[in-house]
């Protein structure tokens, strides 16, 4: 119930807001100048109360811009996350949501088997950095190789990459699903190397180390391109059954997955 009805904006502050593009002032304002009025509020009050409101609502408008430009493939959070079901250590997992990591440019190199949280904690921690007011873009790792492929085909890919590095988090998801060819693996080095000490990549592969071989052609790139990606890095190497599996289990009622 409200205490009294508020009377509209005069015309002259109507139309002076909308031409400041003061949308949440404008619309606030019948309120909060009755509320103002009845309680007998400070002038400064008043003026701290409406600009508030701007303020919150451009910061809304913003993340929910943010979010979109994000590009993620679904929805995770953090809270959803069970990090006592994970093999990421607790200590490790609080200083990723800490996302001090990103304001240090440091890295985050995820691998493991499939279904163990990789996508999961990199799409969560994503959603925490749009919140937190970073620059996030997120790309399967195929979808990254042929943009920079389109970007080779008219001579775009240095624009391409910077354009990239506007984000102060780049996810790259899925490294080495599908394996690369000599140009691909040569633009994927680009682009690390262009990020290096720069901007924070977050990376997810079910390939350990070791066999990073595999599907970057060239030995020499791949250890060039890890050389980098790991030097600040955070590195988690997650293990135990897939989450997945463990979930259809428990649907099923059973102690083994259904064939
Ligand atoms: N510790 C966890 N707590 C809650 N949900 C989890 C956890 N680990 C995984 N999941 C859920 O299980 C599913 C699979 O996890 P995710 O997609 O992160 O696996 P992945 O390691 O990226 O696997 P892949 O290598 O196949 O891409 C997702 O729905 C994810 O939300
Ligand atoms: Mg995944």
């Amino acid at each position: 119930m409200t205490a009294a009805v508020a009377d509209p904006l005069a015309p002259d502050l109507e139309a002076a807001l909308r031409r400041l593009k003061l949308a949440a002032v404008r619309r606030m304002a019948p309120e909060v100048l009755t509320t103002a009025k009845v309680q007998r509020w400070a002038p400064e009050d008043l003026l701290r109360t409406l600009l508030e409101s701007e303020l919150a609502a451009r910061d809304a408008s913003n993340a929910r811009a943010r979010l979109r430009a994000a590009g993620f493939p679904v929805r995770k959070t953090l809270d959803e996350f069970r990090v006592a079901d994970s093999s990421i250590p607790r200590p490790t997992f609080d200083y990723l949501a800490s996302l001090e990591w990103i304001r240090a440019r440091e890295n985050l190199v995820l691998v493991g088997p499939a279904g163990t949280g990789k996508s999961h904690t990199l799409i969560a921690l994503g959603h925490a950095a749009v919140e937190a007011g970073f620059r996030v873009r997120y790309f399967a790792a195929a979808s990254l190789a042929e943009a920079l492929y389109r970007g080779l085909a008219d001579n775009s890919v240095g624009r391409l990459i910077e354009g990239l590095l506007r984000a102060d988090l780049v996810i790259v998801d899925d490294l080495g699903f599908a394996p690369l060819d000599d140009v691909g693996a040569q633009l994927l080095f680009r682009f690390v190397a262009a990020a290096y000490e720069r901007r924070s990549l977050g990376v997810a592969s079910h390939w350990p180390f070791e066999s990073w071989g595999r599907f970057l052609p060239e030995h020499t790139t791949a250890v060039a391109l890890l050389d980098r990606l790991l030097h600040h890095a955070v590195t988690v190497v997650t293990s135990g059954d897939s989450y997945r599996m463990k979930e259809a289990r428990t649907r099923a009622g059973g102690p083994s997955p259904r064939a």
